[in-house]
């Protein structure tokens, strides 16, 4: 059933309530965007679903965004194209219509997986590039012995690569990304080598998983984590990530061809 609150969130988490600060943290990594970028291939027309605040929305090809939440349409900046409201399971548009479409971090908050990426395949002639996490390799971060709640949660939310795949037919194609130390893009993570960040409320609720468990869990993690990083404790088992420059954790890019 479709969860459709005030600002007209359709996925799993209410973007009227936590997606204010989302554009401040969330903003596209340009090496990620290049990975994006080659996976479109020579497409014109893109069609980017659940664009939020319009990350990863190349600029030099004509893209039509879809965006349910009126809290992340509203935080798209000036230059972007206005985004369109409507949900991936009903994309109001004709079969083959677009070159390509994209849809980033947003699959596993779909009402429907299946019924979303059906309709994209539907609309566009050449690939669909989903860029989501394998729920199998959350645990590769150091957030799993702190918060093991949220990646639990998160592991739940994501779909099996296999499922999205399946769902996309045709010829399917995984590449893993890597992700660097710096990262600008603000999901969990990102943060794999600069574990302070996570200290900051406006951070973590800008990846919805952290919606999802109690405050109290939220409270225990903080001070948990403030205390292993003031004696030393994180950095004598994790240290080494601050100087790691890149991460193969669970990002993937999966291109579906018909
Ligand atoms: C984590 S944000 C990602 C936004 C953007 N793609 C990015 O990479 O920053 C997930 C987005 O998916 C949208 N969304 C949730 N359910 C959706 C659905 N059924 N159809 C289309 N978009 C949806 C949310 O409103 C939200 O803007």
């Amino acid at each position: 059933m479709e969860r459709r609150p005030g600002d007209g969130s359709a996925g799993d988490v209410d973007y009227g309530a936590i997606g204010a600060g989302y554009a401040r943290h969330r903003r596209p990594d340009p090496r990620i965007a290049a990975a994006i970028d080659a996976a479109l291939g020579a497409a014109r027309t893109v069609l980017n679903v659940g664009a939020g605040a319009g990350s990863y929305e190349p600029l030099d090809r004509q893209v039509t965004a879809v965006e349910p939440s009126a809290s992340m349409r509203a935080q798209r900046p000036d230059h972007l194209p206005p985004a369109i409201h409507a949900v991936a399971e009903r994309l109001p548009f004709a079969d083959r219509h677009f070159d390509a479409a994209m849809a980033t971090f947003t699959v596993h908050q779909w009402a429907d997986l299946g019924a979303g990426l059906a309709e994209l395949r539907r609309v566009t002639r050449g690939p669909v590039v989903v860029l989501t996490c394998d729920p199998g390799a959350l645990d590769r971060f150091w957030l799993h012995d702190y918060a093991p709640e949220v990646i639990a949660v998160e592991a739940g939310r994501y779909p099996p690569i296999a499922v999205i795949a399946a769902s996309l037919g045709g010829r399917v194609e995984v590449r893993d990304v890597p992700i660097p130390l710096d990262c600008r893009d603000g999901f969990n993570e990102a943060y794999y080598g600069r574990p302070e960040w996570l200290l900051e409320r406006d951070t973590r609720l800008a990846c919805s998983g952290w919606s999802f468990v109690e405050p109290a869990m939220v409270a225990r993690f903080v001070e948990t984590l403030r205390r292993d990083l003031a004696d030393g404790t994180w950095d004598r088992r994790w240290g080494h990530l601050r100087n790691t420059p890149q991460f193969d954790g669970p990002l993937r890019l999966v291109v579906g061809h018909p």
